[in-house]
């Protein structure tokens, strides 16, 4: 992380906007291989949460005169639809083991983006960042739920982290 609040706001919102691709696909992927539910509800609201995100991540960008990178985009779009297509192949729990470590990376990320926006004087991106902090804390606490006590947790975590 480099000194000027600038540079380290949009790394840290390129790294956010992509992120934002993978996670919504993989919850595309995951509530399109569920039956109806309350769950399977939950899930397609979580989707267009991320989608929303990312509009607005891209808004700060914008606002920053900057925008995504777009190899980051490619790897981060190829992430999510893979993840997106394992659900319907593999079972629902490793796409949804590693959309809940995108999750817990990314709530901390729009705190620390919120800091250097503040920093910025761009109080209109810093009430967004926290908001969606706040959702991200949501999204991963109800993932946390719905992984928890999988038997491939234990092992999941000790090679992959996430706790
Ligand atoms: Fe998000
Ligand atoms: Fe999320």
């Amino acid at each position: 992380m480099s000194s000027n609040p600038r540079a380290n706001l949009i790394r840290i919102l390129q790294h956010a906007y992509s992120g934002e691709v993978a996670a919504a696909f993989a919850y595309r992927g995951h509530w399109k291989s569920l039956k109806e539910s309350p769950e399977k509800a939950q899930i397609k609201q979580i989707e267009a949460e991320e989608w929303d995100h990312r509009r607005r991540v891209g808004e700060c960008l914008e606002k920053l005169g900057a925008g995504p990178r777009p190899v980051r985009e490619k790897v981060f779009w190829t992430i999510g639809r893979t993840l997106g297509l394992t659900c319907h192949i593999s079972g629902w729990f490793m796409p949804m083991y590693f959309a809940g470590r995108l999750e817990s990376r990314n709530s901390v990320e729009y705190e620390d983006a919120a800091t250097f926006a503040k920093d910025l004087d761009m109080h209109d991106c810093v009430e967004d960042l926290l908001d969606m902090a706040r959702v991200e804390l949501e999204h991963e606490v109800f993932f946390h739920k719905i992984v928890a006590g999988h038997r491939l947790l234990p092992i999941m975590r000790k090679i992959f982290g996430w706790s």
